[in-house]
């Protein structure tokens, strides 16, 4: 192929398209990039395509009437509903997942089945398809309680009870209303010497299902990164167990819900690129998962990221790549899904080792933004590469100055938020030198008037993500925020604390 005469299509519309879009434009050997649907920021840079990023027949039919050389999948929905597939029958180059390799994001069961089967560690876990089976089993959790009846109770005896579900059969028991208890009777729950009594067995109930525990519940499915919940108590994990697979919230997701360990660390990720046969590790990261400052607040979809991340050193880089990357595309290979694209290991760094929270099947968002402003190879390069299993022969070069992304986020994310609000002064920001203003939550509104001048509206709660390099951390740090302070739009707000200092351990 000629130069600069290859275009390439995009599919998403967040701050990580934006950012593979701008680094795809750079390459010599690309005449036109196109994001579908894209935002405000790839409607600048580059050019959009109204298709929705779940409709793959539409989007084959405008690769093939295009003449699209390479397509570069986003999010995880497409990959796990088979556009890889679709675009290859087509004849058509892409670079991720098939259907069936992205099942280790599209499915947290085949990912635990997978890691058990290739011995990655991960946190010890147990299925269930089936309410009831989840709620006895987590009440079937360790507490170390004695029940007794105090006053007239025709239940006399110390009830010693093992598990939680132990224990609230015994406050039944003692406070059963048919057994026509005399006026009085109270529940006394003894926990390791310290007693407590109880008037009513609601309460007593209460207080067993407050006891902690440490266990995180997951909905099998994708669930739009909210169907994970971590419970401090009993009572959490029921209602969780009763929001995925009773009320069922996240639909067919939650036919089957995973009930694990909770492990304690620090968390982070590993990104690499694979052919299937050659697995070439991105450059190290860290994002912010929670809202607010200290990481405090609820979990969102990424507050800030940075690259390198120093508490990922060259030899933890080398054990995640020995325990975790190359078993699970062994593993992968052996069950002939055959993986490509980018693996994703969310990871948790325990006191022994690291251990998989989670995979994800492709580029993390933001951290692709902070990496990919470090990359200085042609990245159309690295991806053909992967595309055509030749990764053995590609070394990526990196810029050595680190770069930090700050998210802006729209008043009341990750609650309720306003769209359509003006930004202002994205320009100067983008101006700066090394910044760059990555679009995430952005549309172009066009102004009634003669001039019908487009301006940039925000569309989303996480709206720009504003990139810096910097000779240090902290000159990155100041120059992201400088480049953030100069934003404006009514209600934006941002953590301060981007790469700051390491985020508390994950819990
Ligand atoms: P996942 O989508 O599986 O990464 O889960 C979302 C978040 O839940 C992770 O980023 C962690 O903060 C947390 N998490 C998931 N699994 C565990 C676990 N076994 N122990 C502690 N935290 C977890
Ligand atoms: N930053 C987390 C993710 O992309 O899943």
């Amino acid at each position: 192929m000629g130069a600069g005469a290859l275009k390439v299509l995009v599919i998403g519309k967040g701050g990580r398209e934006h950012a593979l879009c701008w680094k795809l434009k750079q390459s010599p050997r690309v005449s036109a990039v196109y994001c579908a649907p894209g935002n405000a920021g790839t409607a600048l840079d580059v050019q959009n395509v109204v298709i929705d990023q779940s409709d793959i027949r539409g989007l084959t039919q405008f690769a093939r009437r295009e003449g699209i050389g390479l397509t570069v999948v986003g999010p995880e929905e497409p990959l796990v509903k088979g556009i890889v597939d679709a675009f290859q029958r087509e004849g058509l180059r892409i670079f991720g997942p098939r259907r069936e390799a992205a099942e280790l994001e599209g499915s947290k069961v085949f990912a635990k089945e997978l890691m058990r089967q290739a011995g990655i560690p991960t946190a010890d876990c147990r299925i269930f398809v089936s309410a009831p089976d989840a709620e006895h089993y987590a009440l079937s959790r360790e507490v170390s309680l004695t029940v007794r009846s105090r006053g007239r109770s025709s239940v006399r005896n110390t009830l010693h009870c093992r598990t939680a579900g132990e224990a609230l059969e015994a406050i039944d028991r003692i406070m059963d209303p048919r057994e026509m208890q005399a006026p009085g009777v109270q529940v006394e729950i003894d926990e390791r010497g310290r007693r407590r009594t109880f008037a009513s067995a609601a309460e007593a109930r209460d207080f067993v299902l407050g006891r902690p525990v440490g266990l995180v519940l997951k909905a099998d499915g994708l669930a739009a990164g909210k169907g994970v919940f971590v419970c401090n108590n009993l009572r959490q994990a029921l209602d969780a167990i009763d929001q995925i697979m009773i009320r069922r919230v996240f639909g067919q997701a939650g036919d089957r819900i995973i009930i694990e360990e909770r492990l304690d660390g620090q968390e982070t990720s590993v990104l690499a690129i694979t052919d299937g046969r050659t697995i070439v590790p991105l450059e190290s990261c860290q994002d912010h998962k929670r809202a607010f400052d200290h990481d405090e607040g609820p979990n969102t979809g990424g507050m800030g990221a940075f690259s390198p991340n120093p508490i990922i050193t060259p030899a933890l880089m080398e054990q995640v790549e020995r325990e975790i990357l190359v078993p699970a595309v062994h593993a992968l290979k052996r069950a002939r899904r055959p993986f490509r694209g980018v693996l994703y290991a969310g990871l948790m760094l325990t006191n022994q080792g690291p251990k998989v929270l989670e995979f994800n099947v492709r580029f993390g968002d933001p951290e692709t933004q902070a990496i990919l402003m470090r990359m200085r190879s042609d990245l159309l390069d690295v991806l053909e590469a992967a595309v055509d299993e030749r990764l053995d022969r590609v070394a990526i070069q990196w810029d050595h100055r680190p770069a930090v992304t700050v998210v802006m986020a729209a008043e009341g994310y990750p609650g309720h938020y306003e769209r359509e609000r003006p930004i202002q002064n994205l320009e100067a920001a983008d101006r700066m030198p090394d910044v760059k203003v990555f679009h995430a939550g952005t549309t172009l509104r066009v102004e009634p008037g003669p001039g019908r001048e487009s301006r940039v509206v925000t569309d989303g709660g996480r709206v720009l993500n504003v990139t810096a390099l910097g000779d240090t951390l902290e000159d990155a740090r100041a120059r992201a925020y400088e480049a953030a302070a100069a934003i404006k739009f009514p209600g934006a707000w941002y953590r301060r604390d981007i790469a700051g200092r390491p985020p508390r351990a994950g819990h």
